[in-house]
């Protein structure tokens, strides 16, 4: 598939089922490897940077088959612990295999994956953590060699509550002797569901959700059966889309408390939201208004990776809406291709202003992220006429098929 042809400015009307969350799948299947043998793991959304990770089983001695939304993988033959250069940078959250690698075998080496495309990611607070943790670390040219001495569970207190850094301290410390206590932890629902899966698999955790997490020691339990949580940010994307075009529309597998922050932006612009207890519905009629001031932050505050797909749904309402962007320092490349249809978009480092524009038209636009490539979808879905959408490859990193999930909301949308 090399575009996405959208003929934009039509009402949305339908519903979709969303796929399930690209970043539970990930560090679950790098939590695998703990397991020794055999996991299934139901709900995992077909997208790039999960057969990336199949890859990085497979590279290392493990089996890894997917039959349709259900993955099959046993790592019960693990020969390896090396992850080359290349497979590091198919996929940019491979880092949260080190943790787990560590606590399989002992030691771990892996390149890193260097600056990416949200600016840089650094990985200081992951080896920290792993250093509290007994593990040696020597870092040269542009690859990480690490070997646990004396794995002791330990107290580690996260300068930033890092979800990356949260996973691959949950997973070292499943080898650990001892409790280790991980304090400032991430509270996304993702960690939940690792730590769901970890304690299917053997792990003794508690206080996962807030801000402090045990683990103790775990026995390897042979067979995990695990089902990944629905993606919240495909959701997100999607009611953001109905937003943009106007509509009715209704988003099924999901868990609404995981998106509130999103709801109550597309309430306060004048949408009705109607909560059920496993899908949302949407109805956005006439001209929509400003969100006022949207500010990212770790959850439970507003989603990151929600802000391109929201800032497009934005970019008609009336008035003036604020993007504050404290995650990421590269996070508004998607405004400068959202300018190309009509938008009023100023950028002023971590802050972006929308200013309401009546109209937008379609335009061909590339994507430059996963998240901003979906954002110039939603856009195109509210701007009159057509637009062509390249640079695919970042979207389907992180979407089953976004093409058709739009369809089923109404939209007019065809791959080429
Ligand atoms: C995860 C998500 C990503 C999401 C992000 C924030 C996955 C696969 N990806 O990414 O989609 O946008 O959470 O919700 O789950 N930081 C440091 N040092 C570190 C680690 C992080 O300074 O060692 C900083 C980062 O630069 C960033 C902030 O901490 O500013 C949050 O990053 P983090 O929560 O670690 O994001 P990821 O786990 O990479």
């Amino acid at each position: 598939m090399a575009s996405l042809i959208i003929n934009g400015g039509r009402r949305l009307c339908g519903a979709v089922d969303v796929q399930g969350a690209k970043n539970s799948a990930l560090p679950i299947m790098a939590a695998s490897l703990l397991v020794r043998g055999e996991t299934v793991l139901q709900n995992c959304p077909d997208i790039s940077d999960v057969d990336a990770a199949m890859r990085i089983l497979r590279h290392l001695g493990c089996t890894a088959e997917r039959i349709g939304s259900t993955l099959y993988l046993d790592t019960g033959q693990m020969t390896g612990c090396r992850i080359p250069d290349g497979l590091m940078r198919e996929m940019r959250s491979s880092v949260v295999f080190l943790g787990a690698i560590l606590a399989r075998t002992g030691e771990a080496v892996l390149s890193l994956p260097g600056g990416c495309e949200l600016g840089p990611r650094p990985i200081d607070l992951h080896l920290s953590a792993l250093r509290a943790l007994g593990m040696e670390i020597a870092e040269s040219g542009g690859s990480i060699v690490c070997k646990a001495r004396e794995p002791r569970g330990c107290r580690i207190d996260l300068a930033i509550p890092s979800v990356g850094a949260t996973e691959n301290s949950m997973l070292a410390a499943f080898s650990c002797v001892g409790e280790t206590v991980i304090t400032n932890a991430a509270r996304e629902p993702e960690i939940c569901d690792l730590a769901r899966y970890l304690r299917a698999a053997g792990a003794e955790i508690c206080g996962e959700g807030t801000s402090v997490i045990t683990v103790r020691r775990g026995r390897p339990s042979g067979r995990v059966l695990h089902t990944v949580i629905p993606d919240r940010i495909a959701a997100a994307t999607y009611l953001s889309a109905v937003a943009s075009a106007g509509g009715a529309g209704e988003i099924r597998n999901i868990c609404p408390e995981h998106i509130r922050p999103v709801t109550d932006a597309l309430e306060r612009m004048g949408c009705r939201i109607r909560k059920e207890p496993t899908a949302v519905s949407i109805l956005a009629e006439g001209r929509l208004c400003s969100a006022g001031t949207v500010t990212t932050a770790p959850y439970p505050g507003f989603p990151t990776d929600a802000q391109p797909p929201l800032m497009a749904a934005c970019i008609k309402c009336c008035g003036m809406t604020v993007f504050v962007e404290t995650m990421f320092e590269n996070r508004f490349r998607h405004a400068g291709e959202l300018r190309r249809m009509g938008a009023d978009i100023r950028k002023e480092g971590r802050v972006a202003i929308v200013t309401g524009v009546p109209m937008l038209h379609g335009a061909p636009v590339e994507a430059s992220d996963l998240r901003g490539g979906a954002a110039l979808a939603v856009a195109a879905l509210g701007a009159e006429g057509k637009s062509e959408i390249t640079g695919l490859q970042h979207v389907l990193r992180g979407y089953e098929d976004i093409a058709s999930d739009l369809r089923k909301l109404g939209a007019e949308i065809y791959e080429r």
